[in-house]
């Protein structure tokens, strides 16, 4: 679709620079999460239904205390902080950026699992500081679609994964490969204003196949989705023309302003059935 180039310091900078809106609703919803929330009936307010995100991929991969689970794209550190207090697993998070990193560790001190936690700074591409055949799970929420190179991503979670690993993911992808021209251009939105690279769900499954994984199962996550995705839709339709104004006396930042246009992108990619919410799950056994 275009360039599937994505430099790490441009991921690192947007996160940076969004830090203060996130804190925002960190405060409102109680915890430190960067995903969208999924809405059941029995969850059916913002901050229930991010943590039952959580829930979700932790059920799909049969998480108990006996895994050591390699989280990718970490965040503030909140699904680490889940897997910990939720199961009483061991959980190794690594992200690129060190202002998340340092959040999560101090999100892990204030629930009392720093004995179960660690956080490292490491590119799920390379997985520098995480030695061969040494986790149970490969987890990513919301994380592979900031990847340029998926089948990289996957090469490196084969490494690391012991014998009988399983690896889960959740993330918005395209569900056709084929896309009209204002898709194209709203995803291309997306992609440039929050540093991925959204990726299609057959291409992802595909990429699984040939890294050698089996037992692949796809979930369509989209209905529970959609609420979250229209509430960010509204905040951006109703921030945008403050932010303009403060951004021309230099109180909003352009990524701030591009931030809000992509939301409102993603909403509407979701809402014409582009963009799915997928939970994706696969073994490395035969
Ligand atoms: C949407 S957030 C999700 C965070 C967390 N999983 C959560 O649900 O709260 C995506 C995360 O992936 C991290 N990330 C992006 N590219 C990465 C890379 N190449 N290697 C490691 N982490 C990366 C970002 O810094 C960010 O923390």
């Amino acid at each position: 679709m275009e360039s599937r180039d994505l430099d790490p310091d441009e991921v690192v900078d947007i996160y940076d620079e969004l830090l203060k809106t996130y804190e925002k609703e960190w405060e409102q919803r109680g915890h430190r999460s960067l995903h969208f929330g999924y809405y059941d009936e029995e969850h059916t307010e913002p901050g229930e239904a991010s943590m039952n995100t959580m829930r979700v991929l932790s059920e799909a991969l049969d998480i108990d205390e006996s895994d050591r689970i390699l989280n990718i794209g970490c965040g503030a550190g909140e699904d680490s902080v889940w897997n910990a207090r939720a199961y009483g697993a061991e959980v190794v998070g690594v992200n690129i950026s060190e202002t998340q990193l340092d959040i999560a560790r101090k999100n892990a001190r204030e629930h009392d699992v720093s004995e179960l936690t660690t956080f490292a700074k490491d590119d799920f591409h390379d997985l520098d500081t995480v030695d061969d055949d040494s986790v149970d799970v490969v987890w990513g929420l919301e994380a592979i679609s900031h990847s340029p190179d998926v089948s990289r991503v996957l090469e490196q979670a084969k490494r690391v994964l012991r014998a009988d690993g399983r690896i889960g993911v959740t993330d918005m992808f395209t569900r056709a490969l084929d896309l009209s021209s204002t898709d194209r251009d709203r995803i291309r939105t997306v992609n440039e204003s929050l540093g991925v690279r959204v990726g299609n769900v057959d291409d992802f499954r595909e990429a699984l196949e040939a890294a050698g994984f089996t037992n692949i199962r796809v979930r369509d996550l989209t209905e529970g989705v959609e609420e979250s995705a229209e509430q960010r839709y509204r905040f951006s339709r109703m921030a945008h023309p403050g932010y303009r104004l403060l951004g021309l006396v230099g109180r909003t930042s352009e990524t701030q302003i591009d931030a809000l246009e992509a939301n409102a992108d993603i909403y509407r990619l979701v809402r014409d059935g582009t963009l799915g919410y997928f939970l994706i799950t696969a073994d490395l056994s035969e």
